[in-house]
Parts: C-alpha cells; structure tokens; sequence
C-alpha cells in the first residue's frame, strides 16, 4: 500500500531524557535526525524525575566512581553487567558537568559547587557510611534536565515531530532495521520513516500495573515493536518497586525526601527500617525497603483506616528545609493525600516503579542478540535509557542512577550512529511489501463486535498487580501466566467501535495495550520461570540468591514464547571484577 514516506538519517523514537540526549549527539554532529515523540517532549517522563542524578562528584566528601561502581553492582544484586557499569560510573562526573554547560540549574551548596544528597545504597568506601552523591535541582531533578536538553535540541535544529505515534519497525529479510513506520496522531494517516538507524528512546512500561508512580504515557512502546520484530526482551522479571508512592494515588513521594532525614514509621510509630537494615535504615536499596514496608502491612503494623500504607515522616526536617529542598514534595502530599508534610505524616506504599529490564544493548546502545553461541547486533537498531537493557540496573536499580543511564547511554549512542551515518552514505532499499502489517494490525480494531480496550487494560492491570507483586507466589505465579495470556488472546480482538465517532486517541490507547501486554506477558513469564530470589524479584518458596543456577540474563521471546538466558558480564573493562558475595545494608 502506498505510505507518505520521509528519509532520514536516524529515527529516534521517544522525546524523553534519552532520546534528547542522543539527538543532541547527533544533531551537534551534522547528521538529519528526527525525533518522533507521542507527547510534547517536555511532556515525556524524565519530566517527573524527582531526588536527582548521581556521580561521585565529591562535592559534599570524598568521592570515586569506583565506589559508585561497587554500590551500583551490589545493588543490581550482582545481576549487572560490570563492564556497562563501569562504563556509566566513570562517564558519570564528566556528564554532571556537560549538562551544568547547557544551563541546568542544579542546586548550589554554600561553597557555589553543585549541591548532591545521599540516596538508598550509595556508600562510601565500598559500604562504610552513606555519601552524599545525588546531584539534584530541588526534588525537580528530572523536570530541568528534561527543558535544558530539549532547548539545546531546538538550538541544535533537531527535527521534531511532535504527536507522532511509532508503530512497528521496519526490518529486511536479512534482518536489518531500515526504520520505522509511524502514526500521525492529529490526521490518522500512517507514514513511514526510512533510516539508516533507528533509535528507540521510549522509556518504561509502567502502566501495565494498576499502581504506577509512571505517566499513564508508560506504556512500553518500544518493547512491543521489538518483541513483534522477533527480538527478544532481557529479565522483564525485575520491576522496582518504589517504597514512597502516595496511597491510592500512586504519585512518587522522592526518595530525597529520606535522603534529607525522613523517615518511615509503623502503625506503632516505630522505625522500622531499624530492624530491617541496621546499617543503612530508610536508605537501603529499594527492594529491601519496599520488601520491608509490604512486611509491616501484611503483618498488621500498617497505618491509616484499612492498616494498607506506612508512614513517611518530614516533619522534623522543619518547613524552611522542605520549602527549599522539597516544594514538589509539599505540593504533592497536600494534592494527593491531604496532608501537610511540615506538620503530618504522608501514607505511602510500595508502588511500581522502574522496569530494569528491556531491549538487549551493548555500550554504544546497539541491539544485540543471541545468535548460535555467541551474538550479533541487529544492523540499523538502537536502544537506550529505559526501554533498554544495557545492562547497569540488573535486579534492582539504585535511585538517581535512571537519569545518569539516560545521558551517559544517551550520549554514547548518539556518537556512535554518527560514526555509523557517516560510513554508511545510502539507505537500504525497501521491502515491497513494507507496511503491510502494521497497516492490517492497525485496521483490525474497526470492526463491529470484539473486545472492549478499557475493560481489557483493567484486566491486565489487576493481573499484574496481584500476581507479580513485591513478593512472588508460585501458585499466583502459575494462574497469573495463563490469565495473563487468556488477555493477550483479548488483545488481539480489541474493538474499536464506529470509527467516525471517535477521536484517535482511541487508536492510540488501543495500541499503546498492544505494546503493554507484550511487556506483561514477557514479565510474567520470565517471572514464574525464575527459581530464586534476587533483588526485586522476592519469591516466596525460593528465598535465597542463587548464583550456581540463576547468575544468568534471561531473554523472552513472543514469537513461541520461549526463554533462553545468557551470561552476566561480570569483567569490567579495566578494573578487578566484583565478585557476588551476600548483599545486607
Ligand atoms: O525517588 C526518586 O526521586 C526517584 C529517583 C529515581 O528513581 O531515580
């Protein structure tokens, strides 16, 4: 079928912190890019990143990326690949300072320097005492860095286009991506962008739970394109859950919050962090806090009149600290719970998150995949900051190291497709039967009978939630696989009823839960199959790491819904490895 067909260099999908960062690279370098975002960029996720970004910056105490390497792979529960590791924590100083050059107006501590507050699981001295590491402006972190890359973007004449939904990838017989094809959301007409490289930048997946502190726009867009296109996505099991969501609301209370001295209190106003993380306390790593506060709830120690949430108390910071260090956070809490946090605690609950896994990358973002005994990059195909899976989180990601992965990745991207570009003068010629696909996948929602989206998504929402938790089962496990694909059965037959009456936005719902079920489907199955406990991923009849059988990457295929695992990279690139030993904080 004839498409409106544009060319480019590079596709980047995704306006997020990554997809910036990398279109920067590329634009300040001379090559044709064009970003296609669903949403004004300013609009996209990183907006709401709140406590900040870390780098051994030592502006606060002595500091060394290699201390930050070793909190980090102790807190991917040794799950990390350490080369990658390596790679972010070393580039992480030199990143701070680029974006302070574009104008992001970090905060200052008395001496001028870039103000940095501790966060759970960064150390010093490979677990001394905590450090102060998060660089941050106020608990809007996310929200200065998203306007500063999106101003040196339009400076840097990036090509924008802006309420464009990207549906499928374009692949050759031999495999290789030539770009993608893309929905003008506005007209409904779809497009097609041909490429030499395609970078997806389109963040987490969120939304596939029915408690998210992600933007409803979380939706795993990029996850479902590569899974269609027959590539597999790596340990989809590990979900962070954060432990500070808002009761009922499910809005990010920052962990900043304990890094500045709050912190969490029992129905019996005790804090309990003591008991669970002598050391750190409140500032463990997520999984040990959020395992430690759906504890407490689940023993009767919860708080509020359904005993369903802990408390976060601030009060004792005083009014002046909150205002300064955390407005957002005051806002926040009287918005969505009702409470001032300068005189009353805030009801919070461990709630979803961060996905640590994604699309399987090495350092410079290409897409790798296994291929007989080793593995080989997919030609034209890019993946970088949340929807990626490079691998620096592993089984817990640590706070404030997402938006250091985005820029750090994001950067390293973007120089290496420019090289690519630069080599590579000619596009390759298209299939003949390019769109086909997409277009059919597309048009099969306009039909008269099928199923409902919205009671669809429900379905999957509840799923997930109740079957692939903080703590794991194996008999929800078990049921929640097969409900869990009787949905994605739904999916295939989802209606969208009378066509004119309907704005395209119904259009796009549809196929965001083409993408998020992908991503469910992947989870749950990865999940059941794990037989161990490790970071997030807490089972209840498998307690314990176990490094002899499950040290592994997995690797979920749609296609045949098959599970292969592949080995961690436990070899920096210079440094001694850290070998996996008992994690406790
Ligand atoms: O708690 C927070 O501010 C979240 C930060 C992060 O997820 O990195």
């Amino acid at each position: 079928m004839a498409l409106i067909q544009h060319q480019f260099d590079t596709v980047i999908v995704g306006g997020g912190g990554a997809g910036l960062r990398a279109a920067l690279a590329l634009a300040e370098s001379g090559v044709q890019v064009a970003v296609l975002s669903k949403l004004f960029p300013t609009r996209s996720h990183t907006v709401a990143a709140q406590g900040g970004i870390a780098a051994a910056l030592g502006n606060v105490a002595e500091d060394k990326w290699i201390w930050h390497m070793y909190d980090t792979i102790k807190g991917s529960d040794f799950l990390g690949d350490q080369d990658a590791i390596e790679f972010m924590c070393k580039n992480a100083a030199k990143a701070i300072i680029e974006l302070e050059h574009f104008g992001m107006p970090f905060d200052r501590l008395e001496n001028g320097k870039i103000f940095q507050r501790p966060f759970g699981g960064m150390t010093k001295n490979f677990g001394e005492s905590e450090i102060s590491r998060t660089c941050a402006v106020a608990d809007r972190t996310g929200h200065a860095m998203l306007h500063t890359l999106y101003q040196r973007n339009v400076k840097a004449k990036t090509e924008f286009f802006i309420e464009w939904y990207a549906l499928d990838l374009i692949r050759n017989p031999a495999g290789d991506v030539l770009g993608v094809l893309a929905l003008q959301i506005e007209t409904g007409e779809i497009h097609l962008f041909q490429a030499k490289t395609t970078l997806l930048a389109t963040g987490g997946a969120g939304r596939i739970f029915q408690a998210s502190t992600n933007a409803y726009a979380c939706t795993g867009d990029g996850l479902g394109m590569a899974a269609r296109a027959g590539i597999p996505l790596q340990d989809m099991e590990f979900w962070q859950f954060h432990p500070t969501g808002v009761l009922h609301a499910g809005v990010l209370i920052t962990e900043g919050v304990r890094g500045e001295g709050g912190y969490l209190v029992n129905s019996e106003g005790e804090r309990f962090m003591e008991r669970y993380a002598p050391t750190a306390k409140d500032l463990a790593s997520r999984d040990v806090v959020s395992r430690a506060s759906a504890t407490e709830i689940k023993e009767g120690r919860g708080v509020g009149q359904d005993k369903n949430a802990v408390y976060l108390k601030l009060d004792h910071l005083g009014e002046d600290i909150i205002d300064q260090r955390l407005p957002g956070i005051r806002e926040i809490a009287k918005t969505f719970a009702n409470v001032d946090p300068v005189k009353d605690p805030i009801p919070v609950v461990p709630t979803c998150h961060y996905m640590m896994g994604g699309i399987p990358t090495n350092l410079n973002g290409q897409v790798v995949v296994p291929d007989g005994d080793g593995e080989k990059i997919i030609n034209g195909l890019y993946a970088v900051g949340e929807c990626a899976c490079v691998s620096v989180h592993g089984a817990n990601r640590l706070g404030s190291n997402s938006l250091l992965d985005l820029v750090v990745f994001g950067k390293q991207a973007g120089n290496h497709i420019a090289e690519f570009v630069k080599r590579n003068s000619a596009h390759q010629p298209l299939p003949a039967d390019v769109g086909d696909a997409t277009v059919q996948r597309v048009n099969r929602f306009f039909k008269a009978e099928g199923e409902n989206m919205m009671q669809t998504r429900i379905d999957m929402r509840k799923t997930m939630q109740s079957h692939c938790g903080v703590f794991r089962f194996p008999d929800l496990l078990e049921k929640g696989v097969s409900e869990i694909d009787a949905i994605a059965k739904r999916v295939e037959h989802l209606v969208i009823k009378d066509k004119s009456k309907v704005f395209n936005t119904a259009l796009v719902e549809a196929l965001e839960l083409d993408n998020m079920i992908e991503v469910a489907v992947a989870t749950m199955h990865t999940a059941h199959h794990r037989k161990e406990s490790r970071g997030a991923h807490a089972r209840e009849d498998y307690e314990l790491r176990d490094d002899k059988n499950w040290l592994t990457h997995s690797l979920y295929y749609k296609h045949g819904q098959k599970i292969s695992y592949k080995a961690v990279r436990l070899k920096p690139l210079t440094v001694a490895s850290f070998e996996p030993k008992a994690r406790v904080y």
